[in-house]
């Protein structure tokens, strides 16, 4: 399921990327869009390693949600886009974590590096989608009724004092 929405993800970001007038935002959503390319890649590497067989359910599913998501921003307006981006990417960190914890329950620690720097790249997406729409009259409204926002978060990741890889194993355990 990550393998195909990092597709959905990487087609979203392309409509958005397209949408948006701002020069340094368009650029900043297409490299966005690019790290997510990058994290289906090294999702399907591990997949290849352990004969986990590419969901044809999955690619489409998420292939027709990322499109009609990527269609969708050229009519939503600015601040949408930007909004569910972050809640999305918010939800996404823990993922990767998630299946570091599951790794080292089967004792399997050689996917560490890769899984921190994927879950430490979704966190740098939120909060660049954060960052733009901080200061946004509509946050407090949307951050009621979808749970995220300035306060709220759906992982326990903090940039600012992050957790060397060894010690990363901490992060999402609730
Ligand atoms: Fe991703
Ligand atoms: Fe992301």
């Amino acid at each position: 399921m990550a393998y195909s929405a990092e597709k959905a993800a990487a087609f979203a970001y392309q409509g958005h990327a397209g949408s948006v007038k701002n020069k340094d935002e368009k650029a900043a959503i297409h490299q966005i869009e690019l790290d997510e390319w990058n994290h289906r890649r090294e999702v399907l590497a591990m997949m290849n390693k352990y004969e986990v067989p590419v969901s044809r359910y999955y690619e489409f599913r998420f292939h027709v949600i990322g499109k009609i998501i990527s269609t969708a921003c050229y009519v939503i307006g600015w601040f949408m886009p930007f909004y569910f981006a972050g809640r999305l990417e918010s939800g996404n960190v823990c993922e990767y974590f998630r299946m570091m914890h599951f790794f080292h329950e089967l004792n399997i620690r050689e996917h560490d590096q890769v899984l921190y720097e994927m879950g430490i790249k979704e966190k740098e997406h939120e909060v660049y989608f954060y960052e733009q729409i901080k200061n946004s009259k509509a946050l407090p409204f949307f951050e009621k009724i979808f749970s995220w926002g300035g306060k709220r978060s759906f992982n326990d990741v903090d940039l600012e004092s992050k957790y060397s890889l060894e010690a990363s194993d901490a992060y999402c355990k609730k």
